[in-house]
């Protein structure tokens, strides 16, 4: 069998490592791919842009390509899936009218409002007035949410009013014609990822990610630092909540629409001081980087899973399996990053990283003349498992401790917070 993946970041990387431990899979075609998965064996890259659909679709039809998984949610949005299907292509990942639940807040907060599914208070405007004195009658903290796909800078969550209104009047400046402007929760942050078959749901593992790139969860906000799963804040009986609450009805109120929706629901969830699951965003994709702290705990072959979802029989499908004990990543990026970055720095360490036994996962690398180079700001993950998260953590920060590249940055505190008493390797 051959599968192709289509994107170039850490997610694709681990969703290409963890396909090729099944050995019913003959090859795995990357587009475009990175250094990583350059250096893969099983596994190619093609370079194309993960928009070139035409490209795309001639090149697994001719391959005999059985089974098409999208990462981003770029071509989702854009109907790769779509595009895919009609030329007859089995695909994982939502059509256009589905990826609206990421690419359009307002749409996916107007789905949440009908049917009926917790998120925080919410009013949209297309008036930059408007949202200004809405802003000052309701005051800070306040979020500020860009109504498109913004690279993960679509978000301001303010502390004052002259950051609310900056952040508006920034968002309609850069092209954004329509702003959501939501009451700011608190709680605990957790990323729940879904399968789907449009009809039924099977949540994953849950995970916490890091988005801020300084220690302490300060600094700007990046794609993400780090991740660990399961993450304890969730429990089975809130698993289960969640999923009633919260997953089974968002994929019902997607199918009333007409919507049918197979791939990844990627719902992130406060939850609230009281326990209470609140949802802060969806996603139409597999989260980056917590799909390489997921997948090394799954056990049930993952090609199974979604070819489940795109044959629409995932009610039939056994319960997924998982290995004990967590999983920790850590994300290794280029000095600046998420501000200006250099990149074609020489990468070293990773085969000794990986004889320690964790796993190194590329996301902005790059092959040139045979060495591997930095070509990005999340330049890899290094993604350990351990019986408890601690050991998880200390073993993907010491084999950190062997990877060099110029400039390398990492946080030290990736799952602080959960591990409070015990020090940072
Ligand atoms: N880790 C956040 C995301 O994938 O959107």
């Amino acid at each position: 069998m051959k599968i192709l993946v289509v994107g170039n970041g850490g997610r694709e990387h681990a969703l290409a490592w963890k396909l090729l431990q099944s050995q019913r899979i003959q090859q795995i075609i990357c587009i475009p791919g990175n250094g990583g998965t350059a250096t893969t064996p099983r596994c190619q890259n093609i370079s194309l842009r993960v928009d070139d659909f035409e490209g795309i679709a001639k090149f697994a039809l001719v391959n005999g390509v059985s089974l098409v998984v999208v990462g981003p949610e770029l071509p989702l949005s854009l109907g790769i899936t779509d595009y895919l299907q009609r030329q007859n292509l089995t695909v994982f990942g939502p059509n256009k009218a589905g990826a609206q639940i990421e690419a359009s807040k307002n749409w996916a907060k107007t789905l949440m409002q009908s049917a009926g599914i917790p998120t925080p208070e919410f009013r949209v405007f297309t008036d930059i007035e408007a949202a200004r004195s809405y802003i000052v009658d309701r005051g800070a903290p306040i979020v500020v949410k860009a109504d498109g796909l913004a690279a993960g800078k679509g978000v301001t969550v303010a502390s004052t009013l002259e950051e609310a209104i900056a952040a508006v009047e920034s968002l309609f400046k850069n092209g954004f014609n329509t702003v959501v402007v939501e009451e700011c929760v608190t709680g605990q942050e957790v990323s729940v990822l879904a399968l789907t078959d449009g009809i039924s749901v099977r949540p994953l593992l849950p995970a916490q990610d890091h988005k801020r790139i300084g220690e302490g969860d300060t600094g700007p906000n990046t794609g993400g630092m780090g991740a660990f799963a399961p993450s304890p804040l969730v429990d089975s009986a809130l698993m289960a909540r969640i999923e009633r609450e919260i997953l089974q009805p968002t994929v019902d109120a997607l199918r009333n629409q007409g919507i049918d929706y197979r791939g990844v629901l990627y719902a992130g969830l406060m939850i609230t001081p009281q326990g209470e699951p609140t949802v802060l965003e969806f996603n139409c994709r597999f989260g980056d980087p917590e799909t390489q702290a997921i997948l090394p705990l799954l056990e049930t072959p993952l090609e199974d899973l979604l070819l489940a979802c795109t044959e629409q029989r995932l009610s039939q499908f056994p319960p997924i399996t998982w290995k004990p004990g967590a999983a920790a990543c850590v994300v290794a990026a280029a000095k600046g990053y998420p501000g200006s970055y250099q990149k074609g720095d020489a990468i070293a360490g990773i085969e000794q990283a990986q004889e320690m036994g964790a796993t190194v996962l590329s996301a902005g690398t790059q092959l040139k003349d045979e060495q591997l180079v930095t070509n990005g700001g999340r330049v890899l993950a290094v993604t350990a498992t351990g019986d408890t998260l601690d050991e998880a953590i200390a073993l993907a920060y010491r084999a950190l401790d062997c990877i060099q590249f110029e400039g390398i940055y990492y946080r030290k505190d990736i799952g602080h917070g959960i591990r409070r008493n015990t020090s940072l390797a």
